[in-house]
Parts: C-alpha cells; sequence; structure tokens
C-alpha cells in the first residue's frame, strides 16, 4: 500500500526545487557514470509508430545486456501491453488511487523488458493535474536508479499530459513519418518544446520510410524549418522502413525484433539503437533526480 499523498511529494519537491537552478549545472555528480538515460518518444500525429518503436527500442537495448523500463505514458489509451502481449493485472491507474506503488506495478515483458503500464479507458488519466504527475514522476525517480534506460512512450499531439513527461525527460525523440501532415505536426510539437519548455534539442526518428533516402529526405526538410525558425538543435538518429513484418508481429502481439530478427525493420532497430548510444543526452538534471523537474514545477511554484 502506498501511504504517501500526492500533496506530501509536492511539498517535498518544493523544498528541494528551491535549491535548484532552473538551468543544470555542469558539475556531474559521481553516480553519473551509471546514471540512466531517460528518453522520451512522441510525435505530433499519432499513429506514426511510437509504440512499436520505443517497443523494439526497448528490446533491441535488452539484447546488448541493458536493463530497460519502458514507461506507457499514453494514459487512458496506454496499448504497449497489449503490443507486447502481456495483461498485466496493475496499473498506473492503481498508482494514483493510492492502492500500488510505482514498484509493485512493473511487469515483465519479452527480452527481460520491463513494462510501468498503463490504463486503457479510464478518460480521468488523459487530464492528469501536476500533483498527479508529480506522484508518479516522484515514485519512479529513485525506481529508475537500478536500471540503464528508461523510455517514455508518450501519446501524439501538444496536451499539457504529452509536454510534461516530453520536458522531465533528458531527451526528446520525436518520431514522424513521410507524411506532409506528420512532418508539420512534427514541427508544431517542436516549436512547443522550443517556446513554452525552452528545449534546446530533439532527436528525429523518420518512421514509415520507402527508402532510406526519403527518411534523410524528411529529416532535411524539418532540420531547415527548425534552424530557421525555432531556437533549436535537432539531430537525425535514423529511419525505420515500412516493413509488412510489423504489422504481422502486433497481429501476434510479438515484437518484430524477436520474430522476425532479420528483416528490414528489425536490423533498423539495432542500428537506431547504436545511434543512440553514441548520441549521449546533451545535459542533465542537476541533483538526485533523473528528471528535470524544473519544467513541470515552474508553473506552479514561481
Ligand atoms: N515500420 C512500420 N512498418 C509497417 N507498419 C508500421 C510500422 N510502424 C508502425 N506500423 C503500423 O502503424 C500502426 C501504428 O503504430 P503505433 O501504435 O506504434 O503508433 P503510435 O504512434 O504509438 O500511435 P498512437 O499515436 O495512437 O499512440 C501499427 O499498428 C502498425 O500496424
Ligand atoms: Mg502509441
Amino acid at each position: 500500500m502506498n501511504s504517501k499523498s500526492p500533496s506530501d511529494n509536492v511539498i517535498r519537491l518544493s523544498d528541494r526545487m528551491k535549491h535548484k537552478s532552473s538551468k543544470p549545472v555542469s558539475t556531474p555528480r559521481s553516480r553519473r557514470a551509471a546514471a540512466p538515460r531517460v528518453i522520451a518518444v512522441t510525435s505530433g500525429k499519432g499513429g506514426v509508430g511510437k509504440t512499436n518503436i520505443v517497443a523494439n527500442l526497448g528490446f533491441a537495448f535488452c539484447r546488448l545486456g541493458k536493463k530497460v523500463l519502458i514507461l506507457d505514458a499514453d494514459l487512458g489509451l496506454g496499448n504497449l501491453d497489449v503490443l507486447l502481449g502481456i495483461a498485466p493485472k496493475y496499473n498506473l491507474s492503481h498508482v494514483l488511487m493510492g492502492e500500488k506503488s510505482v514498484s509493485e506495478i512493473i511487469v515483465q515483458g519479452p527480452g527481460n523488458l520491463l513494462i510501468l503500464p498503463a490504463a486503457s479507458g479510464i478518460q480521468e488519466l488523459t487530464q492528469l493535474t501536476k500533483q498527479q504527475k508529480i506522484q508518479i514522476l516522484s515514485e519512479l525517480d529513485p525506481v529508475i536508479d537500478s536500471v540503464d534506460l528508461l523510455l517514455i512512450d508518450t501519446a501524439a499531439g501538444i496536451s499539457s499530459n504529452v509536454m510534461d513527461f516530453n520536458a522531465i525527460a533528458q531527451e526528446i525523440i520525436v518520431v514522424v513519418s513521410p507524411e506532409p501532415t506528420a512532418i508539420t505536426d512534427a514541427y508544431a510539437l517542436m516549436k512547443v518544446l522550443a517556446i513554452k519548455y525552452a528545449e534546446k534539442s530533439c532527436k528525429i526518428i523518420v518512421n514509415l520510410a520507402h527508402t532510406r533516402q526519403q527518411g534523410n529526405e524528411v529529416f532535411r526538410q524539418l532540420n531547415l524549418v527548425t534552424e530557421r525558425f525555432l531556437d533549436m538543435r535537432i539531430e537525425y538518429v535514423g529511419s525505420v522502413p515500412f516493413d509488412a513484418n510489423v504489422t504481422q508481429g502486433i497481429k501476434q502481439q510479438k515484437l518484430v525484433s524477436d520474430l522476425f530478427p532479420d528483416t528490414p525493420a528489425s536490423k533498423s532497430f539495432r542500428g537506431l539503437v547504436r545511434k543512440i548510444i553514441a548520441q549521449p543526452p546533451s545535459q542533465l538534471p542537476d541533483g538526485d533526480s533523473h528528471f528535470f523537474w524544473h519544467h513541470l514545477m515552474e508553473n506552479n511554484f514561481s
């Protein structure tokens, strides 16, 4: 049973915030070398393949011996469990009701992936208050000490639910497809991140690319507009090809990387993981936390 109330967490964190500047300092703590990376995977337009990418990247990281936890932050409509063919008994709604702690609801998926499940069909979860987000994240913060990587699978769009999970992460990967509407929505999302959340960088994955050149071209277009209009640098991670085996895997509730390791999409996930390892975060949160709390706290405590 979780005895902490959300207001306890808010008070504790507001206290911590008094001692923290809003900019991370550059003196790393000794535990930094082994500190987990916290990566949010997000998109402007829905259905561009975030959940599939998060799950397969997580699986590929696990294959390299990394301990990976995935937070299904598509609150209210989470479907990561369905994709992985698991049926967790508890989810974040039980944490918010105080029935379970975050560590009590973590379940194991394929390839030793650890999953923090969201709920599906609970509308209230799509409109979490700041206090509720703080409750989830402050419980999660010490739990991720024991993993190498936290991947956050967000919902699509620019709602505060999505943006807050992006803003607290150390790195943001924006998933985009070659469709013009997906490109304009990705730009709109990055614009909000740059202007409202002062994010200085994002990584890009192009999904459903028909050729590698098409992926490069989508990135080039996005880079052109972000360089010109936003105070934000974007970095290309790479592309995932359109691959019918992905859908085949989804139908069987198995990851394509598990089911068909040599299909083009599965190979691309392994390549993306190598690239992500080679592109460390440009800044880390100050102090004991793995999250950039100030983005979430500023509105409440400024
Ligand atoms: N590389 C790919 N090749 C072929 N089909 C794909 C690929 N990636 C995703 N898909 C298809 O796109 C669908 C949507 O993928 P997914 O659920 O991962 O998107 P999402 O961005 O998480 O959606 P939402 O915004 O609703 O959370 C999948 O069911 C799958 O059929
Ligand atoms: Mg999804």
